[in-house]
């Protein structure tokens, strides 16, 4: 039997997952959007697009959730993007509010899910939809590290005119102004990426990976970014549905780890058939560490403002 992945959000994330994964054939899919009609029809022309390029999952959209029962893996991307201007964390209420009735919705339907979530502010939503849908903390997980890392390694092959595919990268934090990209772990077939660029110009190529997301808002004007995004959170799918334990760097749920608790940062971690089956722990020099607590800081700030604003 095939597989099956829902898709919340039918927008430029969410249609370029579901694009991904069946031009893949990872797994059935099924797209939700409150809008009628969008689902539905970007579901109808996205299962059109299987002759041409050779796939057989169904994809089909809806605005409501019964269509997704038994969902393998829920990916939430429902929600407000960046407007120029804005920063991730200026979407925090308006889409609280979304991924609670996403989440509620999603696991009715699909209680032994595993959920993705891609809806800024990244870690706080991740923590949102924790303690909504009660999922170990295996099964909760966020897109916002592949993303950063690959815009890490794409401006590092860039300068140095070599394939992305040899650039070893690792983004740790929250997915905002004070991600940690880590140049200690970042090499070059094995080379040290210190050894190939100048310290001044790496310093410039990890505040460019920093702005990475707010430099295209600045192109697109009426959004944010959605190919690198949708590859990205297609490459945790992935990753899951085949079982191939791929250490990526997600957005997960620490109980001491790195020192935080009841917190999602990011950090590299094994995606397999379960989820999250592994945290790993690098040891981080002081600069690093201290870098990694005023990123987790921002989160915890976030989640302060949920709890005082939903407390009742
Ligand atoms: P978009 O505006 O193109 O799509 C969002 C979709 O969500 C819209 O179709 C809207 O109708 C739908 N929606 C709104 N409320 C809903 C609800 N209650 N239930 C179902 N659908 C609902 O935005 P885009 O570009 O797809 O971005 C989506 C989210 O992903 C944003 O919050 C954005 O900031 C975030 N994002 C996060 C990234 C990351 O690295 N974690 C990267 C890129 C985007
Ligand atoms: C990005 O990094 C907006 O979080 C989104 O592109």
């Amino acid at each position: 039997m095939r597989k099956k992945v829902t898709v919340v959000g039918a927008g430029n994330v969410g249609a370029n997952c579901a694009l991904r994964i069946a031009s893949k054939e990872l797994a059935d899919v099924v797209l939700v959007d409150v809008v009628e009609g969008v689902p539905q029809g970007k579901g109808l022309d996205l299962l059109q697009s299987g002759p041409v390029e050779g796939y057989d999952v169904s994809v089909i959209g809806s605005n409501d959730y019964e269509p997704t029962a038994n969902s393998d893996i829920v990916v939430i991307t429902a929600g407000f993007p960046r407007k120029p201007g804005m920063s991730r964390d200026d979407l925090l209420m308006a889409n609280y509010e979304i991924v609670k009735t996403a989440t509620e919705q999603a696991v009715k339907y699909s209680p032994n899910s595993i959920l993705i979530l891609v809806t800024n502010p990244l870690d706080a939503m991740c923590w949102t939809a924790y303690q909504v849908s009660k999922f170990s903390k295996n099964r909760v997980i966020g897109m916002a590290g592949v993303l950063d890392t690959a815009r890490f390694r794409t401006f590092l092959a860039m300068e140095l005119g070599v394939s992305v595919e040899n650039i070893t990268a690792l983004v740790l934090g929250g997915h905002g102004d004070t991600m940690v990209p880590l140049t200690r772990f970042t090499s070059v077939s094995g080379i040290p990426v210190s050894e190939l660029i100048p310290k001044d110009r790496l310093d410039q190529i990890v505040q460019r990976t920093r702005d990475g997301g707010a430099e295209i808002v600045k192109y697109l004007k009426t959004g944010s970014a959605y190919y690198a995004p949708s590859a990205a959170t297609v490459e945790m799918v992935e990753s899951i549905l085949k079982d191939k334990k791929k250490v990526l760097p997600c957005a997960a749920y620490l109980e001491g780890e790195y020192g935080y608790r009841d917190l999602f940062v990011g950090v590299p971690v094994k995606l397999g058939a379960l989820g999250i089956e592994k945290i790993y722990e690098v040891q981080l020099t002081a600069e690093e560490k201290a870098m990694l607590d005023k990123s987790a800081a921002a989160v915890r700030e976030l989640i302060n403002t949920i709890q005082q604003k939903t407390a009742s």
